[in-house]
């Protein structure tokens, strides 16, 4: 069989996504690698065994559709390797535990993913390590911020639920000059839309639950190192014992085949959404990075190279009355669903409540509330939003 690996090294985002990590030769010509389930890998030799000298040791370890999975992910970050983890919070949880020690102290972003939060609050806390939040719009000031035990620099750009840029490779570059490693969550632009390393992150998270799975059926998370911070991950996730079934691995690999025109098209109707949103009566603000209105427009337009379905916008309201018209907004939707996650094929919404942040509050003129568009028509989705403005009027 003939190799691809110099025609892909050149290809279009597509057709790498269409062919990374496959290795037809290897199995007989199926193109999908095998669903290798096991615990148990036997050896040759007693010799073989005691040295571990051989491609696949133990299930935890890896298989063939695992590997599959992590090969593409590394093509696509530019990583030196990637771990598989159950859900996209362990992807954010196992780092923090793989870089940081008691005594040291942590910089997270003010508009992260709240159980990112509560797990810092709580567990981090719990084993001595100090926790700051910082306004994602800090810029050169988070040189203020750093201690002489200042360890890890954690980002979330867009941030969760209010979408806050930030500029990754200045405060990447700060972080650096204080011998901190930079982690990042990056789950809604994928790499197909902005590559964290490429800007000065040691560490990208993503939660493969949203886009890289694609079809509100499975979880999992990925983390992909830098060749300076990968043996430490690797290690330190070999010592927790996290690991993802290749059934999990095989179904987010068939995801990623399709991930880019899956994305494509949550793009444009998102924004598409968005925009008319924007000029609509009974909306306040929208929250979406690509939109010229969006404070952090220009940074989002200078670094990423698209923008994914997930946004908010603030739903007008008297005020003593958001959650009256809110909930009568989202009880009269259809098609939308109501229910957490996003990056599958169907659209969903959820109120949004900003009662952790400390620093970035948000905005406050009424109840804000976040659309994950899926893959439907958007005259349709159009059809269902009007439906809950209606409703939010007679609430
Ligand atoms: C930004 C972000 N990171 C991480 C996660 C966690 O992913 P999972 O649901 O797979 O634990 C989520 C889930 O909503 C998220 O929105």
């Amino acid at each position: 069989m003939k190799s691809k690996d110099g025609i892909l090294n050149a290809a279009g985002i597509n057709t790498r996504l269409a062919h990374l990590g496959n290795d037809p030769a290897a199995y007989h010509g199926f193109v999908n690698p095998p669903i290798a389930r096991g615990s148990t890998v036997l050896f040759p030799d007693a010799q073989t065994l005691v040295s571990e000298d051989q491609k696949y040791t133990y299930g935890t370890h890896g298989t063939p559709t695992t590997d599959a999975l992590r090969d593409m992910i590394n093509t696509l970050e530019g990583s030196a390797g990637t771990i598989l983890l159950p859900s996209g919070l362990a992807a954010v949880t196992v780092p923090f535990l793989a870089y940081l020690s008691a005594g040291d102290h942590a910089l997270i972003v003010d508009s992260v993913y709240f159980p990112t939060r509560r797990f810092c609050n709580r567990m981090l806390k719990q084993y001595g390590i100090e926790v700051e939040y910082y306004d994602p719009a800090i810029g050169a000031g988070i040189e203020a911020l750093m201690r002489p035990n200042t360890r890890l620099l954690h980002l979330e750009a867009p941030g969760s639920n209010t979408f806050d840029m930030q500029d990754v490779a200045l405060v990447s570059s700060i972080a650096h000059e204080h011998d901190c490693v930079v982690t990042m969550d990056n789950t809604w632009s994928t790499p197909l839309y902005f590559k964290p390393l490429d800007h000065g992150v040691d560490v990208s998270i993503h939660a493969a639950t949203k886009y890289p799975a694609g079809h509100s059926d499975v979880l999992m998370g990925f983390v992909s190192a830098n060749e300076k911070h990968w043996k430490k991950l690797d290690e330190a996730n070999r010592d927790i014992g996290l690991c993802v079934t290749s059934d999990d691995a095989y179904q987010v690999l068939r995801g990623m085949r399709t991930m880019g025109v899956r994305l494509e098209h949550h793009r444009k109707s998102a924004l598409d959404i968005a925009q008319w949103l924007e000029g609509h009566d009974d909306v306040a603000q929208v929250l979406h990075p690509a939109l010229p209105s969006f404070p952090g427009h220009d940074i989002w337009k200078r670094d990423f190279k698209g923008s994914s379905g997930v946004f908010s916008f603030v739903l007008k309201a008297e005020e003593n009355r958001f959650t009256e018209r809110s909930h009568a907004f989202l009880d009269a939707l259809s098609i939308f669903g109501l229910g957490f996650s996003w990056g599958g094929y169907e659209s969903l919404a959820v109120p949004v409540s900003l009662r952790d942040r400390t620093i970035a509050e948000g905005p406050t003129e009424g109840p804000l509330i976040r659309l994950q568009i899926g893959l439907e028509d958007v005259a349709d989705l159009k059809r269902d939003l009007e439906a809950g403005f209606a409703a939010a009027g007679a609430a």
